[in-house]
């Protein structure tokens, strides 16, 4: 470690989060000043920092509306239910993505249909088609990781099947699919700003759209009470109509939130650049051990891959725990998809009671998987060092097997 720390690694380099940036703490520091902090509390929606952040988020994703909300999470329940998702209603979603995501479905007591995903962490298509059933009204597609799924099959399937398709893309900002932006696929997409991601506004999500009638529903559900639907930069005479029709909660965003985000969308495409090339240091590096054994990439998609996720094929579950620890006492926080409660691992989702399916192909996916998020100011020397443990914490274990078998 000696030769590390004079190269300029410390551990704690490898759980950095991005800072806010000047222009971000500026903006955040004027809006306390005035303690104009609620986005309805000015008049024009030029005034607030949070209908700007819509404006900006929507012009970049080169879709017609956004709505700011507190989390991904509501962002994916507002979308759910201004879709027509009602108690009883089947919602198709990957067997491997976060647990929030059938979360939202539950809590709205429609019923998760989970879909097996395969090997590269995309969903399989094949098991799709075999759960489509006349009662399916919506697929909420997670690009879990920022793998991204067949788009061409899942559209084709969508419009043929009547399936409202639903994206949640709170790991695939920024990321495409034959040149087109994910989260411009779905008829509602969701994004997060929690701290682990593109964007890190501590928290924070944004619900997004091309359809009149699901931006009126989702900010009437976002708690737009009165008329301070005229506050936002959404224009549509379905507001007059939608009045009163909605259940008000409150899902808002707070314009401090909203400074502290909305600088950072001029930050993507140049952060996607070098996570790109971070991305491929390392699957050439790691691949290059033999022993690990990166996703396939898929030929239209385009990543911000500010993770990675690799299987180590070969070791039981004891080896892989060891492997796993042993890489982690180098600093990184590597985390094994299979650990015990991971909220990655479908069957560690209980409140499924009898709606938990078997998914032999996910588990099988998830098994040996290890992951790790990957901060944005990694420089080589911390690349080299990744490597450097993973081939260390490899040649442990295979020092340990050779002692039990001697
Ligand atoms: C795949 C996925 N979808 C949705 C969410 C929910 O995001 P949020 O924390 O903003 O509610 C997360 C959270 O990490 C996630 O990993």
């Amino acid at each position: 470690m000696n030769d590390w720390k004079e190269r300029g690694i410390d551990p704690a380099d490898f759980t950095q989060l991005d800072p806010v940036s000047a222009e971000g703490i500026e903006r955040a520091v004027a809006i306390m000043r005035t303690g104009r902090l609620f986005r309805y509390s000015d008049g024009q929606p030029e005034d607030s920092e949070v209908a700007l952040l819509e404006r900006d988020f929507a012009e970049y994703l080169g879709v017609r509306h956004a709505l700011a909300v507190n989390s991904c999470t509501t962002a994916i329940e507002l979308a759910l239910i201004a879709c027509g998702v009602e108690p009883g209603s089947k919602v198709l979603v990957p067997g491997f993505t976060f647990t929030a995501v059938p979360s939202a479905i539950v809590v709205l007591h429609a019923i998760p249909v989970l879909v097996e995903c395969n090997e590269d962490y995309r969903l399989d298509i094949d098991d799709l088609r075999r759960k489509i059933t006349p009662e399916t009204k919506v697929l909420l597609l997670s690009h879990m990781r920022g793998h991204i799924s067949e788009m061409d099959a899942i559209a084709q399937l969508c419009a043929v099947h009547g399936i409202t398709l639903i994206e949640d893309a709170a790991h695939a900002l920024g990321a495409r699919w034959r040149g087109k932006q994910i989260g411009s696929f779905g008829k509602a997409s969701c994004f997060s700003f929690q701290s682990n991601k593109v964007i890190n506004a501590g928290e924070g999500g944004i619900l997004t759209t091309d359809d009149d009638k699901i931006i009126v529903k989702a900010t009437y559900l976002s708690g737009a009470y009165e008329m301070n639907y005229k506050k936002h930069f959404t224009r549509s005479p379905l507001f007059e109509e939608f009045a009163g029709r909605l259940p008000a909660r409150n899902a808002r965003m707070t314009n401090l939130t909203a400074a502290v985000a909305r600088p950072q969308i001029g930050l993507l495409e140049e952060k996607g650049r070098r996570y790109r090339q971070m991305y491929a240091y390392l699957k050439r590096e790691l691949t290059a051990t033999n022993r690990i054994e990166f996703p396939q990439e898929y030929p239209h998609e385009t990543r911000i891959p500010d993770s990675i996720q690799f299987k180590v094929p070969g070791y039981d579950a004891a080896q892989m725990q060891t492997f796993i620890a042993q890489v982690r006492k180098s600093g990184l926080p590597l985390a094994g998809f299979a650990e015990r409660d991971n909220a990655r691992a479908f069957y560690n989702w209980r409140y499924l009671g009898e709606d938990m399916p078997d998914l032999p192909r996910t588990k099988k996916a998830i098994e040996n998987t290890c992951d790790m998020r990957l901060p944005s100011r990694l420089q080589e020397a911390h690349l080299a060092y990744i490597v450097a443990a993973v081939r260390s914490a490899l040649h442990h274990v295979d020092a340990m097997q050779r002692m039990a078998v001697a």
